[in-house]
């Protein structure tokens, strides 16, 4: 049985429990939720089971996105094992009843804690962005490798049906050498200046990182890499249009303000390694209504173009791409991706980072992999900053740190 510890009572941490409670309910996974750390100790009971904190906190958005699901007690994912509540990271280790952490923190924190939990010989999962700069994340990346852990990225893209079929028809050929991408949008819920998913650490610097760059970059750049390949270089510009946002109440009365330090919009062009060419974009900012890229994510080749789950060939022919998929991909292959049909992301992810432990191996979203998904997020607001175009290398190497250093020097990383 792997004994988990939670760190971060975060709007995200429902959607992971959802997905354990899947996990246990398909018979996929042994794992119990045994130590929880929030920042207080009522914020932690209000998730361990019913009655026993303040009233559970309703869900930021709506929809499908993983800051829409529901409250959840962790007596619900499993009512055998209570988990021990705790304000400090270190009374978690000292009392030692824990296998693996799962850090749900603001980014600043995930490096800190990472190596804290490494340390004591725990392996992490830690949610995206793997950490507050490129330093930041090597120094997870090393003490992984050097002490022979398991270190997996709550990244879902690579997870998700829609990349999956994506990537399986590049590789397949269906349309050729990879000629352009496009994916984004601006505007949504948070726009033009509410404080996005209630949290105001996400706009500002030293907390975030970065803006949308990075908090919606990673999951971009996740998925270019894993349908497109490796990034060669970027090339982008960054505005903030709102220097405040706002949390208003029902009546539009402001309730909280945070000064804005970050981004909250970005235009990003880049390069693949095979020479395909791609745009992404996307803002907090935007007044009206939101747009978003129609169809997206859009991936043309020199044989057609797929268009989400459509495929369109040269000749005009239109295929949906998870029908051939069903079609051509043997019955083996559905249950490696989506094992005993589960499909929600978050437990596929926790399925692959439990195994990874257990086989004391590596998850597909693992630490070297959010390394250069957060380096290519990170080479945005560097070549924004620049006023270049930026080589991803070079962000991950250190030579083109000029939008971090601030960071870096803040948390003794230079
Ligand atoms: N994969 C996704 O789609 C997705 C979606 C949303 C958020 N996230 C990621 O999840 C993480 C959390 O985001 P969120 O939106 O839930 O933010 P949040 O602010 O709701 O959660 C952060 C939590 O950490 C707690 N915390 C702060 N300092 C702490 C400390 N020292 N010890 C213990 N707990 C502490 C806070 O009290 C809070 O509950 C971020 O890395 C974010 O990027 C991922």
């Amino acid at each position: 049985m792997l004994r988990l510890g939670i760190v971060g009572t975060a709007r995200i941490l429902p959607s992971h429990l959802w997905g354990i409670r899947r996990l246990l309910a398909a018979g996929l996974a042994d794992v119990r939720v045994t130590a929880l750390v929030g920042r207080t100790l009522e914020g932690a009971l209000s998730f361990r089971q019913r009655g026993e904190g303040p009233v559970p906190r309703p869900p930021v958005m709506e929809g499908s996105d993983p800051l829409a699901a529901p409250h959840i007690y962790i007596s619900d994912v499993h009512p055998d094992v209570l988990p021990d509540c705790y304000t400090d990271v270190d009374a978690m280790l000292e009392r030692g009843n824990v296998d693996a952490v799962l850090l749900l923190t603001p980014v600043l924190l995930h490096h800190t804690q990472a190596l804290r939990c490494m340390e004591a010989g725990l392996h992490v999962f830690v949610e995206k962005p793997l950490a507050v700069s490129v330093r930041a994340g090597w120094r997870m990346v090393r003490e992984a490798e050097r002490r022979g852990l398991t270190l997996g990225v709550a990244e879902g893209m690579r997870y998700e049906r829609g990349g999956r079929l994506q990537r399986w028809a590049v590789e397949s050929g269906l349309l050729g050498r990879v000629e352009m991408m496009m994916m984004g949008g601006v505007g949504g819920p948070w726009s033009p200046d509410r404080i996005t998913a209630k949290t105001p650490w996400r706009h500002r610097k030293l907390e975030a990182g970065a803006g949308p760059a990075l908090d919606i970059g990673v999951h971009q750049f996740a998925h270019v890499r894993y349908v497109g390949g490796e990034v060669d270089e970027v090339t982008a510009v960054a505005a903030r249009f709102a220097p405040e946002r706002f949390d208003r109440d029902a009546e539009g009365r402001v309730v909280e303000r945070v000064a804005v330090d970050v981004e909250d919009t970005y235009h990003a062009l880049f390069r693949l390694r095979t020479g395909g060419v791609g745009h992404l974009a996307f803002s907090w900012g935007a007044h009206g209504e939101p747009t978003w890229w129609p169809e997206a994510p859009v991936w043309y080749g020199e044989r057609g173009v797929l268009k989400g789950q459509r495929l369109i060939a040269g000749d005009g022919t239109r295929t949906d791409l998870t029908e051939l998929a069903q079609e051509r991909l043997p019955a083996a292959q559905w249950q490696v991706w989506f094992p005993r049909d589960v499909t929600d992301s978050k437990a596929l992810q926790f399925l692959d980072f439990a195994r990874a432990v257990e086989r004391r191996g590596q998850p597909e979203a693992n630490g070297v992999e959010g390394l250069r998904e957060l380096a290519c997020a990170f080479a945005i607001v560097e070549s924004d900053q620049a006023r270049a175009a930026v080589r991803v290398e070079d962000v991950l190497s250190g030579r083109v740190d000029a939008y971090q250093r601030e960071i870096d020097q803040a948390y003794g990383l230079v």
